[in-house]
């Protein structure tokens, strides 16, 4: 089934303008990252690190990463079906858009490219913990689909994987891939003011809406990977049939049972 979406990365089809482009977005990331990035994300940069010259070559990154934890990346020309991208993550295949944008482009896109989909994800795939996370949230995807509860599980995935916030003992840090490929969210979801910082709660989560064209109304922050990954082991089939009755909690809404970290 996801053999149609893969395709070849066309690495020779780059040109220097796409490399220079990857470079110029790589170099202001990382050097904004320490100090606002996830200390496990930072450390899977390093093992990305030695492409800040360039659009990484997919299988040669993949050959570092599936010594790592076993997950490869495949290249795809854009959005894929719901079915095909489950199916992709539950065997640890992470699809990442091939091509890159344009100069006129880097602070802001309206569909992921290869630098949002490979700096921003590829890194916290080399976490044994959130590799396995990924992994069982491919499994819990297709389920999802046969239940009629992909919009419960797509709002886990982008308040986690995407916009996730994680508490250190340093302070709170940023995982998200949406936030770490992101120049000014980096910033946003760390020192604005605006934007409500929540503990994380699984079910709260599965019903909240969520912005796709701005920066977040509110992040919600895990103690650690092991949280997230044991507090989404359960069947979730009982929490779908408990979430089917209630109304979805809107993106900016702060509940009197939500813990503002
Ligand atoms: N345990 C979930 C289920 O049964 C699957 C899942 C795992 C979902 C990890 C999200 C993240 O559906
Ligand atoms: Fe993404």
């Amino acid at each position: 089934m996801s053999r149609d979406a893969i395709i070849d990365q066309g690495y020779e089809a780059y040109t220097d303008q796409d490399h220079e482009t990857w470079r110029l977005l790589f170099e202001r990331q990382a050097a904004m990252l320490p100090g606002r990035a996830a200390p496990e994300f930072v450390d899977g940069l390093d093992a990305l690190g030695v492409d800040a010259g360039g659009i990484p070559n997919f299988e040669r990154l993949s050959d570092r990463l599936e010594d790592a934890t076993g997950w490869r990346i495949v290249a795809v020309q854009g959005l894929i079906s719901d079915e095909v991208f489950f199916d992709l993550l539950s065997r640890r295949r992470f699809p990442v858009t091939n091509w890159i944008r344009k100069p006129e482009q880097l602070d802001y896109l309206q569909e992921p490219d290869c630098f949002h989909d490979c700096f921003g994800h590829v890194p916290m795939l080399f976490n044994p913990v959130f590799a396995d996370y990924m992994a069982a949230y491919g499994r819990g995807g297709l389920k999802a689909l046969r239940l009629g509860a992909l919009k419960n599980l797509a709002r886990l995935y982008w308040y986690t994987v995407e916009f996730g916030l994680i508490a250190t003992p340093e302070g709170l840090r940023i995982y998200g891939a949406g936030i770490v490929s992101s120049k000014g969210e980096s910033i946003f979801a760390l020192d604005d003011p605006a934007p409500n910082r929540l503990a994380f709660d699984l079910m709260r989560i599965m019903q909240t809406d969520y912005i796709i064209d701005h920066f977040q109304q509110t992040y919600f922050v895990i103690d650690s990977y092991d949280q997230l990954f044991e507090a989404t082991r359960p069947d979730f089939s009982p929490y779908y049939d408990e979430l089917k009755g209630k109304p979805a909690i809107s993106p900016d809404t702060v509940l009197e049972t939500d813990r503002r970290v």
